[in-house]
């Protein structure tokens, strides 16, 4: 099964322009205790290297595009976020990075749980051997 999952959002258009409605547990599948996002990204920059515990995300690129590597521990997958109308859905346990952020990208994020600076994993090797510890990951 792809780690790439996208969520498609409704599009409420009209002869005005276009509404999309983010909702939790409705078309986000958690309740969203935070959002954050991520603009004037400096050229060749990488970001995350990071996985999470307990967190779940829905990524969005609202303008722009940027790469998306997702990995879990055994599959290595890249995606292309360039739609208003998609959310990239995270679950925890799934190392990112991101990168080729075009110089106008913001990709706004829905996140699951406050920010936690213990529920991330920022070693590689050792988001590795918690996933091969784990017998329910
Ligand atoms: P980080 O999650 O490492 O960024 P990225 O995954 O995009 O590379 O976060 C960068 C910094 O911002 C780090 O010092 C933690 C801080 N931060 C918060 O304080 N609150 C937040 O909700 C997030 C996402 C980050």
């Amino acid at each position: 099964m792809s780690l790439v999952k996208f969520i498609d959002f409704k599009v409420m258009g009209d002869h005005r322009g276009n509404l999309i409605s983010l909702e939790g547990n409705k078309n986000i599948p958690f309740d969203i205790k935070r959002v954050y996002y991520i603009f004037d990204n400096i050229a060749d920059v990488e970001r995350g290297f990071h996985a999470h515990h307990n967190l779940k995300q829905v990524v969005i690129c609202m303008h722009g595009e940027c790469t998306f590597v997702l990995d879990n521990g055994i599959t290595r997958e890249e995606v292309v976020l360039n739609s208003k109308t998609q959310g990239l859905y995270i679950e925890d346990f799934i190392w990112r990075e991101m990168k080729a952020f075009s110089p106008e990208a913001v990709l706004m994020v829905l996140a699951s749980e406050h920010y936690d600076e213990n529920d991330y994993i920022r070693n590689y090797e050792e988001f590795k051997r918690l996933k091969n510890d784990s017998s329910i990951k």
